[in-house]
């Protein structure tokens, strides 16, 4: 059987090294807030090239934190794609209403037209996710945001590694959010997540929400939860980082095979900007034959999972949001995508012959 993601392939092949980070972090005796999570920040913050790292305790805690820090009302809205299903979860968490928007046919992202059919004054802060590992392009976000004074955040869960010209994803909003679930690009045997952002105060304020809100041990400045990255899943994110670059090139060189072996028009986005470079999270082809597609690779040995079978205004949790209501709200490409979308198996450490086993039967069905 071929897997669609394979988290055990990402952890055994550093198996020495993982071992040797747990004897590290069990001699120290020190369990959270530590050196090993001080040395991922810095070193996290050196690979992008941003001034503020903070470790927290998941991807959607990194979203809740950083809407907090920018000080969200629980009457305010924060304008999130419609086929960006995790995230919701991190921002109606902090209390503010996630406020959909539709995406674009050929890149499934927001852009400043789909945002700026949901604007309202009551919009606060903008989330781009880079679903997929695909970088959306950030100027003409960041020129509307600056107009309408809001904020961006940048959802990187899926993203390590994405670049736009020669900057990654994450340094081009005001704040933005990774997920080190243990199937991403840069991952754990667990949770974690982590915010990075340029500004000190947005970081020192989520630095005090991840602990009760203290400034300095047992002095609160405001109610906080709180969300720490654990020292054992810092040393092993310190081991993957030193292989990322590695791991990296591994899904370019897979990514860049299925995109070659594929039509276009079973491809997100049809084409590759030049400036552009995939993360390669995920591979997701699209097809009018979805179902049959997946059910002939089953019967092949060959999983897939759909990322995300339903769009957000589809969801029960998500019918009634402040004085909206998604049942009569429709978003026709997120809605019309989430029937096409297939994610093909895509790892470090697939093989050749998989991936080609895997074309094979793609290229008879999709
Ligand atoms: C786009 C996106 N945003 C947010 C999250 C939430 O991250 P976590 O699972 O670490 O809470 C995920 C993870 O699934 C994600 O893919």
């Amino acid at each position: 059987m071929i897997p669609t993601l394979n988290p055990k392939e990402l952890f055994s092949k550093y198996r020495p090294e993982i071992i040797e980070a747990f004897e590290k972090v069990i001699d120290s005796g020190v369990y959270l807030m530590g050196e090993e999570l001080e040395g991922f920040e810095k070193e996290f913050a050196d690979f992008l090239e941003i001034k503020n790292v903070v470790g927290v305790g998941s991807g959607t805690d990194a979203l809740t934190l950083s809407l907090r820090a920018i000080g969200v009302k629980s009457d305010e809205d924060v304008i999130i794609p419609a086929n960006a299903y995790p995230t919701a979860f991190g921002v109606a968490a902090s209390g503010a209403h996630p406020r959909f928007c539709d995406v674009e046919e050929d890149n499934l992202a927001i852009s400043v037209k789909t945002i700026e059919s949901v604007l309202t004054t009551k919009t606060r802060a903008i989330v781009v996710v880079h679903l997929y590992g695909m970088p959306v392009l950030m100027d003409e976000i960041i020129n509307l945001a600056r107009r309408l004074n809001i904020y961006v955040i940048e959802d990187c869960a899926q993203a390590v590694g994405a670049k736009i010209g020669n900057r990654y994803v994450g340094t081009f909003g005001d704040i933005a959010c990774f997920s080190f679930y243990p199937t991403k690009n840069l991952s754990t045997m667990g949770d974690g997540g982590a915010v990075v952002t340029n500004d000190i105060k947005i970081a020192e304020r989520v630095r005090r929400l991840r602990m009760y809100g203290e400034d300095v041990r047992y002095h609160s400045l405001e109610p906080s939860t709180h969300s720490r990255l654990e020292e054992i899943q810092a040393a092993i994110l310190r081991v993957k980082l030193q292989n990322l670059n590695d791991e990296l090139k591994q899904r370019q060189v897979m990514g860049l095979k299925y995109r070659a072996s594929l039509k276009p028009d079973n491809l997100i986005p049809e084409s590759l900007p030049k400036n552009l470079t995939h993360g390669y999270h995920l591979f997701v082809v699209r097809s009018e034959n979805r179902d049959r597609l997946k059910q002939k690779l089953e019967a092949e040995g060959i999983m897939s999972l759909i990322h995300y079978p339903q769009p957000l205004n589809f969801q029960p949790a998500f019918q009634r949001i402040g004085n909206v209501t998604y049942t009569t709200r429709h978003f026709p490409v997120s809605e019309k995508a989430s029937e096409q979308i297939l994610s093909l198996p895509f790892y470090p450490g697939l093989t050749v012959e998989s991936q080609d086993k895997i074309l094979e039967t793609v290229k008879l069905w999709i």
